[in-house]
């Protein structure tokens, strides 16, 4: 039989998540043979470029490495660094030129119905003869041309074959507050049903944080101690060792709480602590992240500390290290943007009350990290020394390098009968050599061709999310309070250290 072919539109195109990310993801799946077959790329967005053309005159120079060629460096930057993402190598050049021959490039407004209908046209002939085609639009858009994109999505490029499908894939910010995202909510949801729309949280895409269901439900060891009784903090942190590198000005609309915390960390913490689901289907794993996020109040403003760096004067001249969040000139003057946020969050149910669940993150820090470490209590009757006891740690590294270990007290090996602490190590780099390990979106996108909602945020955890932060977020877009200053490079404020020793963590100084 003839397969049904895929059409995946991507609207934004020309812009940088387009490049960097889903241009790149869709030439990994293809080249790996992981797309239905027949399917077809069309880029759209409001620049003039064509694909056509721009493949035509850069193919004699698809060499990989790309770069110095007098006809490349003419080329628009954008189809330049398209290319460089691509990372096509010299035996892959003739599936690189069959994913080309998939794609194809329509210029077009965001608002002007007739350019959607120019659009659906396009769409039809790449379907089969009796008109069927299952259709993705991935909106790589900003916020303000939402509204128009997906309206004139619903009204003109939608499959009418009862047997074909339409998904749209959208991407943060999902607003900016409870209220702004819930008119989001009702607009998408006035012309997509829900199993028509992939919120995109890229974090669910990762290995371990996709692990973190089998870890705790496939293991009765953990399934048992899994509970105020046993744990006594959690603490999620994402680290980057970078600052806005140019995305300043996007950045400081938003600041790390809405870019980082509100949904890739609540995201973790949600699946760290939710109840186990009925079964793995997609409704019943969000029906009970729901619940555990109905469980949790508003963040108060005791327990967050802000902070935002600043260059750092021992960093070499001229090195990016020396300038602050300030000194970014696509940052408004004397902003007062958070780059570095810890919260402490609470669980209010019978597993969880009292136990407080710390998220931290912040850019231009001293390392590249994210993790989730669960800290056991102190050993009730403790027969040894205290001060060489520590409390048991499980940690999740979810990036770089995947790994599950445990720090456990030992016996000093040989004559002595000392105890130290030591790591049940399991590293995914030397446990699972040579196991590839696909990028967040090449997963989350494979989902989406099948149908697989698991790994996408329903629109009733979104609400929730939003719920939980957006008092402290009006709290501060309205009282500007002024963020502690951190050293590009630094561990973040020494505040947030307080703050997590004032909730019952115990720093051992490793990480
Ligand atoms: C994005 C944020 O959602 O996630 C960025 O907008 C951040 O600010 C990025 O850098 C981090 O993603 P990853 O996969 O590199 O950890």
């Amino acid at each position: 039989t003839n397969p049904i072919p895929h059409i995946f539109v991507i609207m934004g195109a020309s812009g940088d998540l387009a490049k960097k990310k889903i241009y790149p993801t869709l030439w990994w799946l293809f080249r790996d043979g992981l797309l239905p077959k027949k399917t077809h790329f069309i880029g759209y967005a409001r620049s003039s470029l064509t694909m056509k053309d721009l493949r035509a005159k850069t193919e004699p120079h698809m060499k990989h490495p790309w770069g110095d060629s007098p006809l490349e460096s003419q080329m628009r930057p954008n189809f330049q660094q398209f290319c460089a993402a691509l990372e096509i190598k010299e035996d892959e050049k003739a599936k690189a030129a069959e994913f080309f021959r998939l794609n194809s490039y329509q210029s077009g407004k965001y608002d002007v119905p007739g350019d959607f209908q120019a659009l659906d046209q396009h769409i039809r002939k790449l379907q089969t003869s009796s008109g069927q085609a299952n259709r993705l639009f991935y909106l790589a858009l900003p916020p303000s041309v939402y509204h128009d994109v997906t309206l004139n999505l619903s009204k003109h490029c939608m499959s009418c074959d009862q047997d074909c499908w339409t998904r749209v894939i959208v991407e943060k910010p999902f607003g900016r507050d409870s209220q702004s995202s819930a008119e989001l909510s009702h607009h998408l949801s006035s012309l997509f049903t829900e199993e028509q729309i992939y919120r995109i949280d890229h974090y669910l895409g990762k290995e371990m944080v996709q692990n973190l269901m089998v870890l705790r439900f496939a293991n009765r060891m953990f399934s048992r101690v899994w509970n105020r009784d046993n744990i006594a903090s959690v603490v999620i942190t994402f680290k980057e060792p970078f600052g806005t590198q140019g995305r300043g000005g996007y950045f400081d609309q938003f600041g790390i709480i809405r870019d980082v915390m509100q949904n890739h960390l609540l995201q973790i913490l949600t699946l760290v602590a939710m109840e186990k689901p009925i079964s793995t289907s997609p409704e019943d794993i969000r029906n009970e992240k729901v619940k555990v996020l109905r469980c949790i109040p508003e963040v108060k403003y005791e327990d967050i500390v802000l902070g935002q760096y600043v260059g750092s004067s021992s960093a070499p001249e001229g090195d990016e290290a020396r300038n602050g969040y300030l000194d970014d000139p696509t940052v408004p003057k004397g902003s007062k943007t958070a780059t570095f946020v810890e919260a402490v969050l609470f669980i209010k149910n019978e597993r969880w009350e009292g136990v407080p669940f710390i998220m931290r993150c912040g850019k231009a820090l001293n390392e590249r990290k994210a993790e989730v470490r669960i800290q056991f209590h102190d050993v009730p009757g403790n027969i040894f020394c205290p001060d060489l006891v520590q409390r048991n740690e499980l940690v999740i590294r979810v990036q770089p390098g995947e790994a599950i270990y445990m720090k456990l007290m030992m016996k000093k090996p040989g004559m002595t009968f000392g105890v130290e602490e030591t790591e049940l190590d399991l590293s995914y780099g030397s446990r699972y050599q040579g196991v590839k390990m696909p990028d967040a979106y090449e997963r989350l996108l494979v989902d989406v061709f099948t149908g697989t909602q698991i790994h996408f945020v329903r629109s009733d955890e979104l609400a929730e999310a939003w719920r939980i932060f957006t008092p402290i977020l009006h709290q501060i877009d309205t009282e500007k309070p002024d963020p502690i200053p951190y050293e590009y490079g630094s561990r973040g404020p020494p505040a947030a250290d307080e703050l997590r020793e004032k909730h019952n963590f115990h720093y051992a100084g490793t990480y």
